[in-house]
């Protein structure tokens, strides 16, 4: 079974000046040896980062963060980009020459010519979402909210937010929206203008809306340009779509309103970040005026973290665009790798088309799900193959499986569950529609 070292038993171990086997990390009043009680704590923590990482497997996340640290000398400053990014402001400690810098290298990304962009840096693709939603809602006052059920929470708790009509639409087996069900919905309600949050990569399946047809599908039941809008929920794919062989997933030359993207996903970040990009015309309806701040306000928080900014644009200037191309075919080609991994173990799986997100059979062992941190939802999980991902974790990954999955089984006398109705038929292992068998993967 996975081995739980000491370092991730942080919680289980002794501290200097009698403080034992705390729940949380309580702050000291009366401490003798302060400086090395704290000393103790953050190295104990740092070991328990570095040990989990070594088996993170199942969150958007890139854990390759060591170039960063030539940043920690501006740990010691508040930086905060208050405001528009584009509007200077009395308060002086910002880095919106980063932030701008960092939009308009996405700007180029995503194909919209620079006096035409307005976006900012977010606090992750979630702000992104509520960001490009609400411009979504003002622009069109009456719109109804059309999203897939397989979209992030973010979008649902949105349309709570902002008191929109949200009309759930279904999707396919690849966790794509399913056009048909979209047309039928648009067809009952072609008085009202169209709000769609349109996804470029759902959470669970990486499954990618058709961007294209999602427009026809629009002009076909009547929806003039603007009598819609599209806000693209781009949070992990949209630094992975234009660098596919196959071209953007969308653009800016299509008629959308927004995209939002996290920045700690893909390109990875200490802290969480994103951006969000929409059409500069847009922004008006949204913008105020602040005295005391000498600024506009049109983003959805106040104060903005000025530091991600500056991580965002050292790592675009580390990597590039070369880098994150490099990054992108390692990441599918890992993905590849475990998803065929898992078929020669005869263990049900999906991996959908140009896709870092490899579905499969959800262990039925929590501490097994701990150890390699994965994300569950019904019978399925998923483990996402993001740059600190090498061949060799998801080796020791599939090994692991293969050898409890037996005992969970019972080498095969136990059924393992089967996936038909989540990822397939074609994709299905179990006894009825695949191999069926419990097999040795090694
Ligand atoms: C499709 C999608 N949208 C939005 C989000 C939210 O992004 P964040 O965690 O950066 O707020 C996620 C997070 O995983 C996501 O997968």
């Amino acid at each position: 079974m996975t081995k739980i070292s000491n370092a991730a038993a942080i919680d289980k171990k002794d501290y200097p000046n009698g403080n034992k086997k705390k729940d949380s990390f309580a702050i000291e009043e009366f401490c003798a040896d302060r400086q090395d009680f704290l000393t103790k704590i953050l190295t104990d923590f740092e070991d328990h980062l570095t040990e989990k990482a070594g088996h993170f497997l199942g969150y958007h996340v890139n854990l390759d963060l060591n170039h960063l640290m030539d940043l920690s000398p501006l740990l010691r400053f508040h930086i905060n980009n208050v405001g528009d990014p584009f509007n200077d402001s009395s308060f002086s400690m910002h880095s919106k020459k980063f932030e701008v810098s960092v939009l308009d290298w996405f700007g180029q990304l995503w194909e919209i010519e620079k006096d035409e962009c307005w976006g900012y840096v977010t606090n992750g693709g979630t702000e992104g979402n509520f960001q490009g939603l609400l411009l979504g809602r003002e622009l069109l006052a009456d719109g109804m909210l059309y999203t897939s059920r397989e979209s992030h929470y973010s979008v649902f708790k949105a349309a709570r937010m902002f008191r929109m009509d949200c009309i759930i639409i279904r999707t396919l087996t690849t966790g794509e929206i399913d056009c048909n069900d979209l047309r039928e919905k648009l067809c009952l309600n072609k008085d009202k203008p169209a709000i769609i949050n349109l996804n470029i990569g759902t959470t669970f399946k990486g499954g990618v809306d058709n961007l294209d047809l999602v427009i026809k599908t629009l002009e076909e039941c009547g929806f003039s340009n603007d009598r819609f809008y599209i806000h693209c929920d781009a949070a992990l794919s949209g630094l992975i779509s234009p660098f596919l062989e196959q071209g953007p997933m969308f653009s800016f030359k299509k008629p959308i309103g927004s995209v939002s993207v996290s920045g700690h996903k893909l390109l990875g970040s200490s802290m969480p970040c994103g951006v969000v990009m929409t059409r500069k015309r847009y922004i008006t309806t949204i913008s105020k005026n602040i005295e005391y701040l000498n600024t506009l306000d049109n983003t959805i928080s106040g104060s903005r973290n000025g530091l991600s900014s500056i991580f965002m644009w050292y790592s675009l200037n580390v990597k590039g665009r070369l880098g994150l191309q490099q990054d992108v075919k390692k990441c599918l080609m890992n993905a590849q790798y475990l998803r065929d991994r898992l078929k020669d173990a005869g263990i049900s799986s999906m991996l959908n088309e140009m896709n870092f997100v490899v579905v499969f059979e959800r262990p039925p062992n929590h501490e097994f799900i701990k150890y390699w941190n994965l994300s569950c939802e019904g019978n399925m999980t998923h483990v996402i193959a993001m740059p600190h991902v090498t061949v060799k974790m998801l080796e020791d990954f599939v090994n692991d499986f293969v050898q409890e999955r037996n005992i969970w089984y019972q080498c095969g006398q136990i059924q393992p569950p089967c996936l038909a109705k989540e990822i397939g038929t074609s994709n299905c292992c179990c006894s009825i529609h695949g191999k069926g068998g419990l097999q040795n993967g090694n």
